[in-house]
């Protein structure tokens, strides 16, 4: 089937309570890992693609990519979606040039500036058969090229009516307690389980229900939902990285908030781990190897396996294509 836009499947995963997974796509061996995952999962999946990505490998390089996974995978529907769209431009190239989904964040704006550039893209987007996602509260870390000071601020449930009504926009990205990157929570914000393991304080489901109550039936977006696998963290640092306490958002709770009105989880760290961590250790195990194809065949091949438990132990959408 050809790419096709989100509203399908999130008034799919709305009605039976699980997630789909959106994946951060960057070059050929990250694209396949994901897709043969979801192929042979039957699940359905977003490729998105950041400001980074498209300055990186090349918009075109990126969508005939995609388009090559659609035909390779043909059970299984796949949209293609631009993330943290920075601006109008952006959002417009990436409609004219082959998306169908595009997030305009205008989460860094004044609550009016947000409405009023999001309303704009969402305008030309609707012109062209495309669906957008829009983002209020913010998130710590780094998104994209803006880096977040301090805490980032939680999405207020007071706004989100306006904003959703105003705009137009298809879903909404909140904000929290997540964040992206690899360093999510401060080992002293976390407590120890009785095995010993940190676990990190639990995201705001006040929030997220409070929001839902007022926007029903309508998909919420999850973003910087990493797990920050620890074996993952232990090879990058065994084979030498230096990663120390990468914690990432426990999977109990992105399945929990799945189950509710969160329809799309953005995952991207976990794979850039999955790959850094199996390129080190293979590089420390072959010191006398020096192509590409040798080193990159098994980052490819534990980026389908993550993935493959993302889709049947966490998001809950295996067999959902
Ligand atoms: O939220 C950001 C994504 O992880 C993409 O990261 O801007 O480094 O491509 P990037
Ligand atoms: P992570 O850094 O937690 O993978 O988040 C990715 C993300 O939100 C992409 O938009
Ligand atoms: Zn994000």
């Amino acid at each position: 089937m050809p790419l096709v836009t989100s509203t399908e499947m999130f008034k799919k995963a709305y009605a039976g309570g699980y997630a789909i997974g959106a994946f951060n796509v960057n070059n050929m061996e990250i694209v396949q890992g994901i897709t043969e995952a979801c192929q042979e999962e039957k699940a359905p999946v977003i490729l998105q693609v950041s400001k980074g990505a498209r300055a990186y490998a090349n918009h075109t390089y990126l969508v005939k990519l995609v388009e090559a996974a659609v035909i390779e995978c043909p059970d299984i529907p796949i949209v293609l979606h631009l993330d943290h769209g920075p601006d109008f431009e952006t959002c417009k190239a990436c409609i004219d040039g082959g998306f169908t989904s595009v997030m305009i964040d205008g989460s860094s704006k004044s609550f009016q500036d947000n409405i009023a550039l999001t309303k704009k893209v969402v305008e030309y987007a609707h012109d062209h058969g495309v669906v957008v996602e829009g983002e209020l509260g913010t998130l710590s870390g780094i998104e994209d090229e803006v880096v977040v000071e301090g805490e980032g601020s939680y999405t207020k449930p007071e706004e989100v009516e306006e904003f959703v009504s105003k705009t137009g926009v298809d879903s909404l990205a909140i904000a929290i307690g997540t964040s992206h990157g690899a360093y999510k929570f401060k080992p002293e914000q976390c407590t120890r389980n009785a095995e010993g393991v940190l676990v990190p304080p639990a995201l705001r489901f006040d929030i997220l229900k409070e929001v839902s109550k007022r926007l029903p039936n309508f998909p919420i977006v999850l973003h910087g939902s990493s797990s920050v696998p620890q074996e993952y963290v232990k090879m990058v640092n065994e084979f030498g990285g230096k990663m120390p306490d990468a914690i990432g958002v426990p999977e109990d709770q992105l399945r929990e908030a799945a189950k509710l009105s969160v329809c799309k989880i953005n995952i991207d760290s976990d794979l850039r781990l999955a790959m850094t961590g199996t390129i080190r250790k293979f590089f420390a195990e072959h010191p006398d190897k020096f192509d590409p194809r040798e080193y990159l065949k098994p980052a490819r091949a534990n980026i389908k396996e993550l993935v493959r438990h993302k889709l049947v132990d966490v998001l809950g959408c295996a067999g959902k294509a």
